[in-house]
């Protein structure tokens, strides 16, 4: 008999892991309702071309892409932003900008299962369209460190960079996009040597030095890191204003008064292709992957056929903060209801257990019943077990003066009630 598992690279979440998932969502969503971002549910199938467009070689080549039925192109979202942009460029075209989008869900990549990286993975993910000022950008990183305090983790460190450094600085030296998006890429690995060779190779070795340069310049020390920064691309118009674009935004983040440990590194690239601003990814000690991360892309829209829309966001790796949380041994905060157990002591009491279960449903006490037909005492020790707070015993005698027995099993006391006196007694923590 064939023995069957979960497909290479998926999980299943069992109630433990489930809840703290949905914890995560939950406070994602809250941050959501306080940045004013309004949630949207989009497909986990979009056209393979428009999930290929710009997500950069890395993600493109990792797409669950296969024909449809009807012999369509098609790919499992590896990511949100594609389909935020598609919305934007179509659906929301006339929407009064800024435009403040939520969506939290599934994604896939054919990712090398290891620690951290999943071929299904959860994000939540922000987008602020319509906005080319730094104060979007700020909002964004903001917003980031609002959910991981929300969600109680501590140490967090921003890595930011600015990806008009180094393409500011390829432009005025004629490479060819194509040729930059390689660079990107060799960069976001960190493949330095191999970076510079590829520079030197499409025939512009006269910024070689400033490349090596801008590769070393990183450090916590923000406007030191700032302003050697802007001293090494001197000449490189371009990659100047990208520079003081970087300081206006941190500036302004570090003006709310939030104390927020930043890592500025000027050779700082991401995978994804569309981005043409601020980038950034959140970390905590203990990983050495991201929870995080998100920039400003403002030619996305306009390339999917919208109108030229400024645009800056995030996305947040669910599964990795529910890591990082184990390893920080954050406890939830959830205020667990009081659940309830109800047991006829013979079959033929089921009808009168079936009733008052309903009653206390409609009174929103969550509850169980009795379905195994099991003695009193070894559905006793099963309620025990599962840390129910409540037995509800069902017997002949007391029904027949309307009154059950409640018994708290965490006291292990008990006392007879009136049928009409459960509410009140397990609501009013009366046992
Ligand atoms: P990303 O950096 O590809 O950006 O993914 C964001 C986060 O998703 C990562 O920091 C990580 O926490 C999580 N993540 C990515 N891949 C995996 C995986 N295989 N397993 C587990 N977690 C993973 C984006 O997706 C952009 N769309 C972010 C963005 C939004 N930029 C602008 N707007």
């Amino acid at each position: 008999m064939t023995i069957f598992r979960t497909a290479r690279g998926m999980r299943d979440f069992l109630p433990e892991g489930a809840k703290m998932m949905k914890y995560i969502e939950g406070k994602a969503r809250r941050v959501a309702q306080l940045y004013g971002y309004k949630e949207i549910i989009t497909p986990v199938v979009e056209s393979y071309e428009l999930l290929a467009a710009k997500a950069g070689e890395e993600v493109r080549s990792r797409m669950y892409a296969f024909k449809d039925l009807g012999g369509r192109k098609v790919a499992l979202r590896p990511e949100f932003t594609a389909s935020v942009a598609r919305l934007v460029a179509t659906t929301l075209r006339n929407e009064p900008k800024p435009l403040r989008l939520f969506c939290v869900g599934s994604l896939y990549r054919y990712d090398e299962p290891q620690k951290g990286r999943f071929r299904e993975f959860w994000q939540s993910n922000y987008e602020l369209m319509g906005s080319s000022k730094p104060e979007g950008d700020a909002e964004i990183i903001m917003l980031t460190n609002s959910l991981m305090k929300s969600v109680g983790l501590k140490n967090c460190v921003f890595k930011v960079g600015h990806v008009g450094v180094l393409r500011g600085i390829l432009s005025q030296e004629n490479v060819e996009e194509q040729v930059q998006n390689e660079i990107m890429q060799l960069m976001d690995k960190k493949q330095y040597e191999a970076t510079l060779k590829l520079v030197e190779d499409a025939g512009t070795s006269k910024c070689l030095a400033t490349l090596k340069k801008l590769m070393e310049t990183k450090g916590s020390k923000v406007s030191q890191i700032l302003k050697t920064m802007e001293q090494q691309v001197e000449g490189y118009e371009r990659a100047v204003d990208a520079v003081g674009n970087l300081r206006e935004i941190l500036k302004l983040v570090s003006e709310t008064g939030e104390k927020i440990d930043m890592i500025v590194e000027a050779g700082f690239a991401r995978g994804l292709e569309y981005y043409t601003g601020m980038i950034f990814e959140v970390y905590v000690p203990e990983m050495d992957i991201s929870l995080g991360g998100g920039g400003r892309y403002d030619r996305l829209i306009e390339l999917f056929g919208g109108e030229p829309t400024p645009a800056v966001g995030v996305a947040h790796g669910i599964d990795r903060i529910m890591m990082a949380m184990q390893k920080q041994k954050t406890s939830l905060r959830i205020e667990e209801e009081k659940r309830v157990m109800i047991i006829p002591v013979k079959e033929e009491l089921n009808r009168e257990a079936l009733k008052i279960s309903r009653m206390l449903r409609e009174a929103g006490i969550p509850v169980e019943i009795e379905v195994m037909g099991r003695k009193m005492s070894k559905a006793l020790e099963d309620a025990d077990r599962r840390n129910i707070d409540y037995a509800i015993i069902v017997g002949e005698k007391e029904l027949k003066n309307g009154a059950v027995v409640i018994r708290n099993l965490r006291k292990r006391e008990q006392k007879t009630v009136k049928i009409e006196n459960i509410i009140e007694t397990i609501k009013g923590n009366k046992l």
